[in-house]
């Protein structure tokens, strides 16, 4: 563990819904960081949405791609990071995260999540009927991912984006 002053970049880790881009525009802000996110980088450079690239590359190509961002964001200073809710899947992101970024870990409640995602259509591993019991997996299987590189931690169910940062800011 170690505070901001220390880290070149600060990077949000937490699955779909926990607020890491609506936090992060605010955070980065308050703290005069360059606000990046990756999938939206990854979307700009490819002229294809993160659906179209799991459709055309797969899943698997997808993560070689956010992986060698990530690769390429941190090599760089002066940003914050919001990441894609799997970024932690890879041992190398979760090797590069722990030892090259303050990194804030951003954790919502699966109810939580179905209701912020309720009219989402854009997430493609959302895209079936099963919502809910694909979040409780994910969560379960991420739990342990996210709180390996995970410096700072916050619940944000039941918290606005405003009182979220706010809650971080003095941490950080
Ligand atoms: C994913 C989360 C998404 C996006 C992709 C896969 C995941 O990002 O990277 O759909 O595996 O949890 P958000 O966490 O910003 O929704």
């Amino acid at each position: 563990d170690w505070r901001m002053d220390t880290a070149a970049n600060l990077v949000l880790v937490g699955p779909m819904g926990a607020g890491k881009s609506s936090i992060g525009k605010r955070l980065a802000q308050a703290l005069s960081l360059e606000f990046v996110d990756a999938d939206r980088v990854l979307e700009a450079r490819t002229g294809a949405s993160v659906a179209d690239i799991f459709v055309c590359e797969g899943e698997a190509g997808f993560r070689r791609r956010e992986s060698a961002l990530l690769q390429e964001l941190l090599a760089g200073q002066g940003q914050l990071i919001a990441t894609g809710g799997g970024v932690v899947l890879s041992d190398a992101n979760r090797a590069l995260l722990s030892r090259d970024a303050f990194v804030v870990h951003l954790d919502v409640s699966v109810t939580e999540q179905l209701r912020r995602l309720a009219r989402d259509r854009t997430r493609p591993l959302l895209q079936r009927d099963d919502r809910e019991e694909v979040l409780h997996v994910m969560a379960t299987d991420r739990a342990p991912l996210y709180a390996e590189v995970a410096d700072l931690h916050l619940d944000t169910d039941g918290c606005t984006p405003d009182q979220a940062c706010r809650m971080l800011l003095p941490c950080i």
